[in-house]
């Protein structure tokens, strides 16, 4: 059996387990002395309990053949740094939105990371069970400019294989997708978050030039990181809108919460590139700076 070792055991971590814990024996990585583990995973109307146990503090890490990254961004280096050496001979798997953190961590460990991405959705029912909320599509893949070790493609290979309840395929371009996640995100999330809206409000006409102005902007950076994305970006970026009317965007959840938000890694990703590339992006900008103006203070 294969020992998985979970780092963030929140929405993603939950879904995944469920996905894989017939496969793998799931231990979670205990990163605070409080943390509680979703007991279940409710989906329609069947309940399934969820096997993970937090991994021992005076455990062997040579034991872990994966490790399962499915913290937020902004919370990945902290979370991984002081693993990497204790966990130097396993696959990891990334899964954590916009980007910059995968890049980072897939230059610390060369052809043992993972990259992944999902559609699906979660979210806590507040009794310590958390609720499937979205059914989606999960892709994992290598990292972009590094090729995977035989042993870590073979790991990858059977997460994919047999199905499990959540769709999982292989793609050799996990990168592209993340792109036009990044893409939707760094338009929907900050406009959402800042204003207090559901995505749906996203839709009211007042919204149609901002969407479109930093549509330009993300898919001139976009091509000029080789990374072009789909003429129509403003009415994909509607379309999911649409389709996530009555939600709200996980980084208005973060900012109401209080908590820190992924911006550096969505917007301030996207003008930092912009910039390397001697793009103007003056509404990126825009929003990354309201948001990083809600990031709580270090304490
Ligand atoms: O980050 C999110 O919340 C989601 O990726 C999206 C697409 C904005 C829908 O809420």
């Amino acid at each position: 059996m294969i020992n998985a070792l979970f780092i963030g055991p929140g929405a993603i971590g939950s879904l995944l387990c469920w996905q894989w814990q017939t496969r793998l024996s799931p231990w979670v990585y205990p990163h605070r002395p409080d943390l509680t583990l979703p007991s279940d995973l409710v989906d329609g109307p069947n309940t399934h309990p969820l096997h993970w146990q937090l991994w021992p503090t005076d455990a062997d890490f040579r034991r872990i053949d994966l490790v399962l990254v499915c913290c937020k961004a902004n919370q990945v280096a902290d979370a991984v740094t002081a693993l990497l050496e204790p966990l130097s001979h396993a696959t990891w798997l990334l899964t954590c939105n916009g980007l910059g953190a995968q890049q980072w961590l897939a230059d610390q460990l060369p052809s043992q990371v993972l990259w992944g991405t999902t559609t699906e959705g979660a979210r806590p029912l507040g009794d310590g069970r958390m609720q499937r909320s979205g059914t989606g599509q999960t892709l994992i893949g290598p990292a972009a400019a590094h090729s995977l070790s035989n042993r870590s493609f073979s790991l990858g290979q059977s997460l994919v294989t047999p199905a499990g309840p959540i769709p999982v395929d292989w793609h050799d371009d996990v990168l592209s997708t993340l792109w036009m996640k990044l893409a939707i995100n760094a338009v929907i999330n900050p406009v959402t978050a800042w204003h207090s809206l559901t995505n749906g409000e996203l839709l009211a006409s007042q919204w149609r030039a901002e969407i479109d102005a930093l549509c330009a902007e993300i898919s001139e950076v976009a091509t000029a990181c080789q990374q072009p994305l789909p003429d129509d970006l403003a009415q994909r970026v509607l379309t999911v809108a649409q389709q996530t009317a009555t939600n709200h965007s996980s980084m208005r959840v973060d900012v109401d919460a209080g908590r820190a938000n992924e911006i550096d890694f969505i917007n301030g990703y996207l003008v930092r590139q912009g910039y390397e590339a001697g793009i103007k992006t003056p509404r990126l900008s825009h929003w990354h700076q309201r948001l990083v103006s809600l990031q709580p203070a270090l304490t």
